[in-house]
């Protein structure tokens, strides 16, 4: 949520890269981390340049192409995603402070603003914007001025000192060119490592073109980049020393690379971060071995009850996991949005074990209930897709999905990779535990390793899921049925498609159709239906049939997700989509991917950006 960027380069570096350069590359990766509006500032000639301009960072382009801003060495960017005061020109970041040469840019919500802002008006400031980040601006040069005597970095933390909320800020000065001063407290930043020229990113991608040497910061800290330095202190001025770190995906990886479209890209890219989120989980034995988890087994051992804690996708995913847990495990799983979980009064003792389940690792609701957990002494595992962020690094546990970068604001392959990392959680806690035998954990895994080669089979054989796409464009409505693990992906299709497509979508648990929603069944009705396998023992397949048919009595039409070879099925479709056969279980890898493909398509008929949706953001990094 908002995309932050910082650079400077010392004189040498000049005709190689320009600050402005370098600053909308990094927008340009950022993007997706809002697009309400993008602005930069730069420092040249003892002035600060500033340009901001509402809508898409293209908006932002258009403008400073047609009037360029002198060179520079310094810079700092923002692309926002809009809290305080709607998406305008004036609302963009930068906000500038001390008469002008000053400018500051902010990700994050500054809770005490109101009260801020009343003690700069009555000290002489005037404000433009409705934003909170101008009170910050103004307060930042108020130190600058006074206090703080001309030192930004001091200024800066002066400031922050004063801040309630999350922020992450960033500041450049006239009198300063030399220099970007940056403050961190709950909302992500990065520091990028290179020669003769460093750079702030709010996660690594703000600055992949140029290194993949990176600093990671910790909460309440404040760091003053130059063109040869790094320094980092507290927000009580006590020097600091930040963790460094390689990043081990390049630039390209966050291309789109031949595809229309991030998200088609990362649609595709299923079966490999399927694959890849499997990788090297078991020992020479066969065994599964989670080195990376961080913690001791036989804490996992004592775990009495699991929480799962996650937001819109990622919770979606942890839905599926409690359904293969507590089969596999015979311990007692609850999933709740991260937002309510902490607020409730949850029952947390020591024997609790808390999954957060994140693609970022940013999101503050998520954070705010691992942090809260933990505070009620239970044991916290985060299950996320990014390398050095704040949930894993705050986490007692951590299982990462290696999936690689996820760049199209709704998640696709993060999803799969969430459902399978918590799998291998799942069987890992079985094996400790003795609840499961050897060969039933190896006969599961063997079926997980077969799972990508099933998803290529469905990505090669989609076209009749984007022919009914182009077809249903112009549906006001659509709903999806499923149980049991097909109840998670119902609610994941519609997700997708209110996400992507702006439908009204609804998912239901296909048992609860009858207790109110039927209601909402009318002659033409589209109704996406995910059927489960009509094998094993506890099949529920007869009783989906019968909602197929209770539907389609009161003018529905059916569409169905089903398994390879369900003829009965057939018969009371308009059309089926088959998925290869696997473990009931095992099913939401293989029969979210049609709906995807079915939301990403009609998003792209109706002329939507699939990739950034309107008023949504990737990483939300405010509660
Ligand atoms: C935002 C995104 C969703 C995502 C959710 C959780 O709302 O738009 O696509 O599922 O955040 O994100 P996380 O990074 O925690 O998985």
């Amino acid at each position: 949520m908002c995309g932050i960027v910082g650079y400077v380069a010392s004189s040498q570096r000049a005709g190689q890269h320009q600050a402005m350069d370098v600053l909308l590359e990094g927008l340009r990766r950022l993007e997706y981390r809002g697009y309400d509006s993008a602005g930069v500032a730069t420092i040249a000639d003892g002035r600060v340049a500033a340009r901001k301009k509402a809508g898409k960072l293209a908006n932002l382009v258009a403008e400073i192409e047609a009037a360029p801003v002198v060179p520079a060495l310094v810079g700092i960017g923002h692309t926002r995603w809009a809290t305080h005061g709607g998406p305008t020109d004036v609302n963009a970041h930068p906000h500038l402070g001390d008469g002008g040469d000053l400018a500051v840019i902010h990700n994050g919500i500054i809770e005490n603003f109101s009260a801020l802002k009343a003690g700069l008006v009555r000290a002489g400031e005037s404000f433009d914007s409705e934003t909170d980040t101008e009170a910050a601006a103004k307060l930042i040069g108020q130190f600058y001025r006074g206090e703080a005597a001309g030192d930004l970095t001091e200024a800066m933390r002066l400031a922050v000192n004063e801040l309630q909320g999350a922020f992450t800020l960033l500041a450049v000065h006239a009198d300063q060119p030399d220099r970007v001063v940056a403050a961190r407290r709950n909302s992500p930043l990065v520091v990028g490592l290179g020669e003769g020229e460093n750079f702030l990113g709010s996660d690594v991608s703000g600055f992949i073109d140029f290194t993949r040497e990176a600093v990671e910061l910790e909460q309440d800290q404040i760091v003053t980049i130059t063109a040869d330095e790094v320094s980092i202190m507290g927000f009580d001025g006590v020097a600091a020393t930040g963790k460094r770190f390689h990043v081990d995906w390049d630039a390209a990886a966050a291309e789109k690379g031949g595809y229309e479209t991030f998200m088609e890209k990362e649609i595709h890219e299923q079966p490999k971060a399927v694959e890849d989120t499997l990788l090297g989980r078991t020992d020479a034995a066969g065994r599964l071995s989670l080195d990376e988890l961080r913690i001791d087994p036989a804490q996992l051992k004592g775990v009495s009850k699991i929480m799962v804690v996650a937001c819109g996708t990622a919770a979606y995913a942890g839905h599926v996991a409690k359904y293969a847990i507590e089969h596999w495990c015979r311990i007692p799983v609850e999933v709740e949005l991260a937002h309510e979980f902490r607020y409730r009064d949850p029952i947390i003792d020591s024997s609790t074990l808390v999954v957060s389940i994140s693609q970022s690792g940013e999101t503050m609701d998520t954070l705010m209930a691992v942090r809260y957990a933990k505070e009620q002494g239970a044991k916290t595992l985060a299950i996320c897709n990014t390398n050095g962020s704040t949930i894993p690094r705050e986490s007692d546990a951590v299982l990462y999905l290696h999936a690689g970068p996820e760049i199209a604001v709704a998640s696709t392959k993060a999803f799969l990779a969430m459902i399978t990392a918590s799998y291998v959680l799942g069987l890992y806690l079985a094996q400790l535990r003795g609840q499961m035998f050897s060969e039933q954990i190896a006969d599961v895994l063997a079926d997980l390793h077969q799972i990508p080669q099933k998803v290529q089979h469905i990505l090669d054989h989609a076209d009749a899921i984007k022919d009914l796409a182009r077809e249903m464009a112009q549906s006001p409505s659509v709903l999806f049925l499923g149980r049991h693990v097909g109840y998670p992906v119902a609610l994941e299709g519609a997700l997708k498609l209110k996400e992507l497509a702006y439908i009204h979508a609804e998912g239901f648990a296909a048992g609860e159709l009858k207790h109110g929603p039927i209601a909402l069944i009318e002659q033409g009705q589209p109704v996406f239906v995910v059927v489960p396998s009509p094998h094993g023992r506890h099949s529920l397949h007869a009783k989906v049939v019968s909602n197929i048919q209770e539907v389609r009595a009161r003018g529905a039409k059916t569409i169905t997700v089903a398994e390879a070879g369900d003829d009965a099925v057939s018969e009371f479709s308009e059309q089926v989509f088959f998925v290869p056969e696997t473990q009931p279980l095992l099913m939401p890898l293989l029969t979210t991917v049609p709906l995807q493909i079915f939301a990403c398509a009609l998003a792209s008929e109706k002329g939507y950006d699939v990739d950034q949706p309107r008023n949504l953001a990737k990483s939300v990094t405010v509660e």
